[in-house]
Order: structure tokens, then sequence, then C-alpha cells
């Protein structure tokens, strides 16, 4: 008798730059699907508020791994969306959300060590009934079977107005200027390093997303999803 083929849990993937609009479209979607949430970038952000924290340099790569093995984090989301995070049972929700904390996860995230580290803790993500995954390399490197890879761009300006109502939003004081300088600096980096860079999977479906709002762009991948699940 030949053995039960292993079912593997659907990943769909939504790749994308900051600001982009993947984050909201990722939870609604894993909301609307009954299905889990990684927020990749949140573990890139958790990393680097930790090394701060142990005053661990952002290039002490050997450092940083080790730091990753020792991370005790949780992650709330209460029905209302607001959400909670713990680091080692410290609450670093705001810090962990700030203009800083991004532009460290993207420094500590140019490691290539520190990139294979995360990448078991970003796995055990994978659960029943299904996962919607949202990062930079989700369709590339992290879950390269995924049944769905989407790829979310939209223009830097657009993305530097949502990530400032966002950051507005939280009661986190930013200037326009800043989150656009800062919109441009972290995507230079994140599209130029040499480990899993931000590129499109070659079988992701691109979606500009600059002049779609949210439910638009939700209705636009679930008809995809419908087309497969
Ligand atoms: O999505 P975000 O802004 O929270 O991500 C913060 C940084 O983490 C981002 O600038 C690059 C890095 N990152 C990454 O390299 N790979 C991922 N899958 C997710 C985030």
């Amino acid at each position: 008798m030949s053995p039960t083929p292993l079912i593997k849990v659907p990943v769909i993937t939504v790749d994308g730059p900051s600001g982009s609009g993947k984050g909201t479209v990722s939870q609604h979607l894993a909301a609307e699907l009954g299905w889990h949430f990684l927020d990749s970038g949140a573990l890139y952000r958790l990393l680097a508020c930790a090394a701060r924290r142990d005053g661990v340099a952002l290039n002490d790569e050997a450092a940083l791994v080790a730091l990753v093995d020792r991370i005790d984090a949780e992650f709330t989301l209460s029905t209302g969306g607001t959400e909670r995070v713990l680091l080692d049972g410290e609450d670093v929700t705001r810090a962990l959300r700030g203009e800083d904390t991004g532009n460290a996860a993207s420094q500590v995230a140019a490691l290539p060590a520190v990139r294979t580290a995360l990448l078991a803790w970003q796995h055990r993500y994978r659960r029943p009934p299904g996962l919607i995954a949202d990062g930079r390399d989700m369709g590339t490197v992290v879950f390269p079977d995924a049944v769905l890879k989407i790829f979310l761009e939209a223009r830097p300006d657009e993305r530097a107005l949502r990530r400032h109502k966002q950051l507005k939003e939280k009661g986190i004081e930013a200037s326009l200027e800043e989150v656009l300088a800062e919109v441009r600096a972290r995507d230079e980096r994140d599209r130029t390093r040499e480990i899993a860079p931000l590129e499109p999977a070659e079988d992701a479906h691109i979606i500009d997303s600059s002049d779609l709002d949210v439910d638009t762009t939700v209705a636009l991948i679930l008809e995809q999803i419908h087309t497969i699940i």
C-alpha cells in the first residue's frame, strides 16, 4: 500500500514595499478566510527592539542570531483589531511600529544569518486551515510553494501618505517629508540587498494599489483565491 500523501497547509503570500497596504489587506484576507496571519516584518522589528534593549549592535550578526533563540514574543489582536505585542513580558506595541524601529529592522534584515535564523520561526505559523503571510520575501524564499503569490505595489508618495496616517493613528509623531524620506531609504535598502531582496516572485500576481481602497484590493485578491480554492 502506498503511503498517504502529506497534505500541505495552503499558504497565500502578500509581499511588497512598506506602505503598499499589504498588512491591512493581509489581515482582512485572513479574517475573511479564517486563516492564520504572519506579519513577518513584526519579527524583524521585534529583533531590532530586543537588540536595542540589550545593547546589541545592528550589524553584530552572531549576537543577533543568538538573540533570536532567546526572544519570547507574544502577539495578540483584540476583536476590534487593536494589536498588543509583548517582548519577554514587556509591552513594546508602540515602539515596534515606530519609523526608527522599521529602519533598524531593515538593517538587521540585510544580514544573511539573521534571515536564516528567522526561517524556522516563520515556518511555525503554517498551521491548518491555512496561512496568509505578509512580508518582502514570503513568495520568493520563505514559502516558495504558496498556492497564490500577490505582490502589492503603490507609488512612493501614496505609500508615504498611508504610513503617515497609520503613524498618526497610533499617536506617533512624524512629518510627511520625514516619512517619505524613510520610505525611500528603506525601499532602496530592501530592494538592493544581496540576500532575499524585495522583488516579486516569478509567478506572483502584481497589483498596483495606488488608486485602490482596501476593500477593492481585498475583493480583487479574493476573486483570485476563489479560482483556486
Ligand atoms: O513590513 P515592515 O515595515 O514591518 O518591515 C520592517 C523591515 O523588515 C523592512 O524594512 C524589511 C524587513 N523585512 C524583511 O526584510 N523581510 C520580511 N519578510 C519582512 C520585513
